[in-house]
């Protein structure tokens, strides 16, 4: 008889196995999974920030646990949306687990008054029907958007980054400034003004999203809070008058020895075409190369519909390892 409860994040064993399962469930043949590493979760289940609820939810079989659930819903921006994230390890499978904690998941929904759910899906190149896939068909979910998740192994070839840069040219009309960590004070407003901009133009296809504006006042405690278990690797371009044009993003993180995100990277529309995406990721693979420490893989993340990008990607090395799907369920009734 499975049972389901939320898990405390500092009852110590009760969530050792909690994350044990997540993590297990998460990477089952998936070679090129990044699944949030333990350091980081437990220290943002355990100190709530202002953006998010998150709770992590146990299928139990006796005292055992048998499947876990992360459960989060924005408190900022988008007031209708849940995301649940069910992992149920191998051996558990095909016993009711997953739906357990889908129940759960819709009776807190309905209490929040909340009715859209979603979820994302690592879904590898495989010829047999992949379990995420067929469980989430059988709920209702849908697919909104799909990624593309390269890797680029590091680290980074250094004769392809000469070669690249070469190739490149030079920058005319802008100038690029690096930093690692948060941002400083001088850039601050702009910072902010480029993620808001991020939120809006980037593809998330057929999904529900209504991100707030950014603001100095957010953005800040924001960097505080993600410095605890990252450290930002930014490139920012502006014209040569001052004008902010676009920026990158590379994380590393303390808690994953291996593998290190390369996450946003904007040109502003009015300077598209001058090849600044590609200076902008060359000045922060350059930056990454001074402080990486032990990681073998970047990871980036590719709408399929982003053309432009896709091939940024492909001339930087990087290669296939899996889709992501972004799926989405409205309840019965809901509209949007
Ligand atoms: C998807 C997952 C959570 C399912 O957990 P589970 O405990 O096996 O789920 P259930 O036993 O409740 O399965 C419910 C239904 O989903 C469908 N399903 C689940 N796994 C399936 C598979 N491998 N092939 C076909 N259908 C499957 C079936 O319809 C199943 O009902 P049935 O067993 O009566 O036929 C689990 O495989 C997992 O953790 N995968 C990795 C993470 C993931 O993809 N999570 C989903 C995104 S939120």
């Amino acid at each position: 008889m499975i049972s389901v409860r939320e898990v405390d994040p500092f009852d110590e064993p009760t969530f050792g196995s909690w994350y044990d399962a997540f993590h297990a469930a998460a990477v089952d043949q998936r070679p090129a999974a990044v699944v949030a590493n333990r350091e980081a979760l437990t220290f943002s289940l355990q100190n709530p920030g202002p953006a998010k609820r998150r709770i992590p939810v146990g299928a139990f079989d006796g005292d055992r646990l048998v499947g876990a659930m992360l459960f989060e819903y924005p408190l900022i921006g988008d007031p209708d949306t849940v995301e649940v994230e069910i992992d149920v390890p191998p051996a558990e499978r095909r016993r009711g687990a997953g739906t357990m904690l889908w129940r759960w998941a819709t009776a807190r929904a309905a209490e929040l008054g909340r009715t859209i759910f979603q979820a994302e899906l690592g879904v590898p190149a495989t010829s047999d029907p992949w379990p995420g896939s067929a469980f989430a068909a059988g709920l209702g979910f849908t697919i909104g958007n799909i990624e593309d998740h390269f890797v680029v192994p590091l680290p980074y070839d250094a004769d392809r980054l000469a070669q690249l840069t070469k190739d490149a040219g030079d920058l005319t009309g802008y100038r690029l400034t690096s930093w690692a960590g948060p941002c400083p004070e001088e850039h601050l407003q702009a910072y902010a003004d480029l993620r808001t901009a991020m939120d809006l133009d980037v593809p998330s296809g057929e999904m529900t999203r209504h991100p707030e504006p950014w603001t100095v006042e957010r953005l800040r405690p924001n960097e505080e809070r993600m410095a605890k278990n990252y450290l930002a690797l930014v490139t920012m371009a502006h014209t040569t008058d001052g004008t902010p044009a676009g920026y990158t993003l590379i994380y590393l993180m303390p808690g994953d020895p291996d593998n290190a995100l390369q996450d946003d990277t904007l040109v502003l529309r009015d300077h598209r075409g001058h090849n600044l995406g590609t200076h902008l990721k060359l000045a922060n693979l350059t930056q990454l190369a001074d402080h990486r420490t032990t990681q073998t893989l970047l990871h980036t993340w590719t709408a399929q519909s982003n053309t432009p990008m896709q091939k940024v990607n492909t001339r930087f090395g990087f290669t296939f390892a899996e889709e992501l799907h972004e799926l989405e369920r409205h309840a019965p009734g809901a509209t949007e």
